[in-house]
């Protein structure tokens, strides 16, 4: 359910010795604007009736233009995070004559019960706010996004961090930092096409994968996430550096590349479709997993070789054809690097037979500020080869953004 948007009018006693709408007077028409939509809603006193008080912890505006006495103004809210006992709201205020952003503020709070302590958000509240139902944290949902059905595994609250897998994995490549990034919110879903996530026909593209993610994002009510992408993961970041930068906060590219197939590449991509679609998709077990692992982990993790091994064969035909040709068709993104305005960390393995570490290096360069770390005794897939190294790594920079 969307909360319905409030029209409110400025006072001249609204404005400042200029004539403009003071910036604490803004702050108290959010506020009567949010009073007023819940009074369309549960009623204006939905909290006090539960003895439940909102205590504002956090507000963040930005203002945009000025706004004179006389104006009216739209104020919209959505729910952009929903905890046990807080939830998070983005308002914004817009001239209705012009149809301009005037501002937009978030606002955190906190429900805080008769003994000072914090409470349980009140049903109706949480209910007019729109949001979902919660679920047992880290158990894999199925999320419809345009028009299928994608796994996806939540888990933690906190700044939204979005792990997007490489060819030809699925969600549980991120298992260890989904397990050890407390503080964050870890989401990892499988893509079409892969893991448990619907497998149509056709239609996979990188723009589609990226489209997916951005609905994704959407039905779990995110507005922005630190987007962390391994190899196709990467491919993907880009696609959403370029046509979604709204929605990214910072960037995490471990063991990918920014460029395109050549023509040998290509054609290898070709092959390969023509082989799944001839073979099914076991042969990739052999193929892949020697590639995929350094050699030393193949040899000394027996229990990285299986899930690796259940993972490259574990998506249907049409998914991994799917993502060979996404990948073959993919446009360069070399240009894309010297424009990445966003925090990032390069991350690279010592041992990745795929992605030359002197590539990923080249790489981090050509990211304005970017940070680089090389994993030690990891190929391409860190985050199982080397869990404990790839975590902190991970931590340290997600840190560094707070
Ligand atoms: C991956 O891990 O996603 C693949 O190695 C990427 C590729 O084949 O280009």
């Amino acid at each position: 359910m969307a909360v319905s948007p409030v029209e409110l009018s400025v006072y001249p006693d609204d404005c400042d010795a200029f004539g403009h709408l003071n910036q604490a007077s803004l702050l108290t028409l959010f506020e009567r604007a949010r009073w007023e939509a819940l009074s369309a809603g549960p009623g204006a006193d939905a909290f006090q009736k539960n003895g439940v008080w909102p205590a504002l912890r956090k507000a963040t505006v930005e203002y945009l233009q000025q706004v004179f006495p006389g104006e009216r103004l739209r104020f919209d809210l959505v729910l952009t995070h929903h905890g046990h006992t807080s939830f998070a709201v983005r308002q914004s205020a817009r001239k209705i004559d012009s149809d301009t952003l005037a501002a937009t503020a978030d606002f955190v709070f906190v429900c805080v019960g008769r003994e000072g302590r914090p409470v349980q958000v009140p049903p109706e509240v949480s209910r007019f706010l729109g949001a979902r139902p919660r679920r047992r944290s880290g158990a894999t949902q199925r999320v419809s996004v345009r028009g299928l059905a994608l796994a996806v595994d939540v888990t933690g609250d906190g700044p939204p961090v979005l792990f997007v897998h490489g060819f030809p994995l699925d969600r549980t490549l991120w298992r260890p930092l989904m397990a050890t990034l407390t503080g964050w919110r870890r989401i990892a879903p499988d893509l079409r096409g892969m893991g448990l996530s619907d497998a149509p026909e056709a239609g996979y593209t990188i723009a589609a994968y990226a489209d997916d993610l951005v609905a994704l994002l959407d039905a779990l009510h995110v507005d922005r996430a630190i987007v962390c992408g391994l190899s196709m993961g990467g491919y993907i970041a880009f696609d959403l550096l370029r046509r979604h930068s709204n929605r990214i906060q910072g960037l995490i590219l471990a063991n990918t590349r920014a460029g395109a197939d050549d023509a040998e590449g290509r054609a290898r991509r070709d092959a390969m479709i023509a082989r799944v679609r001839r073979d099914g998709t076991g042969f990739l077990k052999e193929d892949m997993v020697p590639k995929l692992l350094a050699a030393t982990s193949v040899q000394t993790m027996p229990d990285v070789v299986r899930q690796v091994s259940a993972m490259v064969t574990g998506s249907p035909p049409d998914g991994i054809a799917g993502a060979l040709a996404a990948m073959r068709d993919r446009p360069d993104s070399i240009d894309l690097l010297p424009q990445i305005a966003v925090p990032t960390l390069v991350v690279a393995g010592s041992d990745d037979q795929l992605i030359p570490l002197a590539e990923s290096r080249a790489m981090a360069s050509a990211i304005p500020h970017a940070h680089f770390a090389v994993i030690p005794a990891a190929g391409h897939l860190a985050p199982l080869e080397q869990p404990v190294n790839m975590s902190r790594v991970v931590r340290e920079f997600l840190e560094s953004l707070l």
